[in-house]
């Protein structure tokens, strides 16, 4: 399993680097909305000089930055994924797709895209489904979102198309459990499209991060708050203020 900081805000981000434990980052419009006002290919080329700054040389190369449109205009979604590779010069940028917009697919720009050498990491994908027909047209990570999967499956602004969905078979209770999507999903490409990975995004708790990597999740994006909830325990800090007093208490 490999972490990805998922997050847009630079100081978080340089922090993240600096750990070591991230093997890649992932952003989205909304992560970005929540930074100062400003253009968006500024912010992003910040981001990029972080790599460079704080990632070695070796690991340079492989280190993953996902960057994701912000149209639903086939031209457009085209336009942006080609300015981003081309004015972000990053070996391993991933441009986030999503996989359908109300009726709308983008299979064929996925596709296309992949065709002509961009990496394309399919987002929004909330079933095997999604994350199998993007993996087909060719997309190298398909994004399973853990927490809004799972969301579906009990918010009652959605009972009614949930309760339509399972009643005429398109989908199972069970669909809306992130653990079986992703495990379904990992098995299907493992036989059928190895070169695609699974990002679980949307993850929330510690429990989350685990479970999704037990499940088959090759990647897990974490945002910074979650990060700093894996490495905290009430009884770790009483073991260390008892190293700390037990030592002053014989050195005085
Ligand atoms: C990851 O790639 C997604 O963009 C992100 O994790 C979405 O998470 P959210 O459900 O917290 O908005």
């Amino acid at each position: 399993m490999r972490l990805f900081i998922d997050t847009a805000k630079l100081e978080d981000i340089e922090w993240g680097l600096k750990t070591g434990a991230m093997r890649g980052i992932t952003t989205n419009p909304s992560l970005l909305a929540k930074e100062p006002k400003g253009n968006y290919l500024v912010h992003l080329g910040k981001i990029v000089e972080l790599i460079k700054q704080h990632v070695p040389l070796e690991n340079r190369k492989g280190f993953s930055l996902s960057v994701e449109v912000f149209s639903d205009e086939p031209d457009e979604i085209l336009a942006q994924a080609r300015e981003f590779v081309e004015k972000l010069q990053w070996p391993a940028l991933a441009v986030k797709v999503h996989i359908d917009h109300r009726g709308r697919d983008n299979l064929v720009l996925i596709n296309q895209l992949s065709r002509s050498g961009i990496s394309v990491n399919c987002t929004a994908c909330m079933t095997v489904y999604q994350a199998m027909t993007a993996a087909a047209a060719g997309a190298r990570y398909v994004s399973l979102l853990w927490g809004r999967i799972r969301d579906g499956g009990i918010e009652e602004k959605f009972a009614k198309e949930r309760e339509e969905l399972i009643a005429s078979g398109k989908l199972r209770k069970e669909d809306f459990d992130p653990a079986v999507a992703v495990k379904e999903t990992r098995i299907l490409l493992e036989r059928f499209y190895p070169k695609s990975k699974i990002i679980a995004g949307s993850v929330r708790t510690p429990s989350d991060v685990k479970d999704a990597s037990l499940a088959g999740a090759h990647i897990v994006t974490v945002q910074p708050k979650v990060l700093r909830e894996m490495f905290g325990h009430f009884k770790t800090d009483e073991i260390v203020d008892q190293f700390f007093s037990d030592f002053k208490a014989w050195s005085n």
